[in-house]
């Protein structure tokens, strides 16, 4: 038997005969809502049936809870000019459109105007702008529109082979016969130290769900159709294939570290994943949080709780001495033999088109990398 949803039942939203002739409100989504509408109406979310209302918002951003006490760390909101606002009522429904078409409606049961800088400094530990999740919630519009989603029509996928809904993985898990399944969140090429512990997990899991997320990410992050095609290379060549599911997650990077890996976690369990990796700074930027702050957020709920089982790493690195990959529990030897790069060092160094070392990164990976981004640069 798979593992139980978050709030014990998957939620399902998709419904593409409704009737919305005689709606006539409209609300425009921005790249987050839509993503979000999304995953909301295929459940991935659940038990979230809708956008947060003001008891829900508040009790998130507060105590990383439901009004109804279910964990949930990072409000999903809709935001709506104040002008917009003014156009809807409480009771109706809005149809919401992404590029001038309708892709679902929702019910309004709540326009609130939210404290932001309670938001920004609860949810992202800071409020300053500088953090690229601040600065996007700053943003965005300053009217919250509450209520439950229908989605009428799913989005076109830019990589649809890759694309899973949460009760399309669970049957995928269930017919390779995986009982145990570890969730793996990336919004980076996998390297070294990423495959280290990726693999250390598939030691004693059945099978890895390689889960990058390609919704919308900050502007000097590898964008998602480079990475795809380095993850393709990386798993032809290194990884077992009866063992490894790649499956792309739509939603946009928040940048907001620890409270952002437990919603992490929660998502990955929907799809079906019994356990989920958090390694140093898990969803992090800059220097905002702590490196294992994101890993000690987990020891603030109850197993039951958060319900999969996160599997905490250390900061893993190619060490010269031990000429393998380690991490700083197992490795007695001092930074001169641990090939330690920042990932902002690397992206500079491939944009320049030097080659990383292959004791940081397979060189399968780094060829596609280059090219990527040469061509990128050449658009
Ligand atoms: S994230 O923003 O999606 O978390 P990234 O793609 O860098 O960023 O990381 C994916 C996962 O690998 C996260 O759980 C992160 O903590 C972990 N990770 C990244 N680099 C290392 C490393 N050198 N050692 C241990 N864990 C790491």
């Amino acid at each position: 038997m798979s593992i139980q949803p978050h709030g014990g039942q998957l939620i399902q939203r998709y419904e593409p005969l409704k009737d919305i002739t005689k709606i006539q409100q409209e609300i425009d989504l921005d790249a987050i809502s839509f993503s979000d509408l999304e995953l909301i109406g295929v459940g991935a979310y659940s038990p979230i049936e809708g956008f947060l209302t003001k008891d829900d918002y508040e009790s998130v951003v507060k105590n990383m809870r439901l009004s109804t006490g279910i964990v949930w760390s990072i409000p999903i909101t809709l935001p709506v000019t104040e002008e917009k606002a003014a156009t809807l009522k409480i009771g109706e429904q809005a149809k919401l459109l992404y590029d001038g078409e309708v892709y679902g409606t929702i019910d309004i049961a709540d326009i609130y105007t939210p404290d932001k800088e309670k938001e920004a400094t609860n949810v992202y530990g800071t409020s300053d702008e500088a953090h690229p999740g601040v600065k996007r919630l700053y943003s965005r519009p300053n009217t919250y529109v509450g209520g439950k989603i229908t989605l009428i029509k799913k989005s076109p996928k830019q990589f649809p082979i890759y694309t899973f809904e949460p009760q399309e993985t669970r049957a995928l898990f269930e017919e390779k016969g995986w009982k145990t399944i570890v969730g793996f969140q990336t919004r980076n090429p996998v390297h070294r130290a990423h495959e280290y512990i990726q693999k250390t997990a598939l030691e004693i899991v059945d099978g890895l769900f390689l889960n990058p997320l390609v919704g919308e990410t900050k502007s000097d992050d590898i964008p998602a159709s480079i990475r795809m095609e380095s993850y393709e290379v990386l798993l032809d060549k290194y990884y077992p294939k009866e063992r490894v599911q790649l499956g792309v997650f739509l939603a946009a990077m928040r940048y907001a570290g620890p409270r952002e890996a437990i919603f992490h976690a929660l998502v990955r369990k929907n799809y079906g994943c019994t356990h989920f990796i958090v390694g140093r700074d898990h969803a992090g930027v800059g220097n905002y949080y702590g490196t294992y702050e994101a890993q000690k957020l987990f020891d603030q709920f109850t197993p039951e709780e958060i319900g999969i089982q996160p599997l905490k790493f250390e900061h893993s690195f190619y060490c010269t001495e031990c000429e393998g990959m380690a991490t700083t529990k197992t490795c007695p030897h001092d930074e001169k033999s641990r090939i330690i790069l920042s990932g902002t060092k690397v992206r500079e160094m491939l944009r320049n088109g030097e080659v990383p070392p292959s004791t940081f990164s397979r060189k399968e990976v780094v060829e596609v990398l280059i090219r990527g981004l040469k061509q990128e640069v050449s658009i």
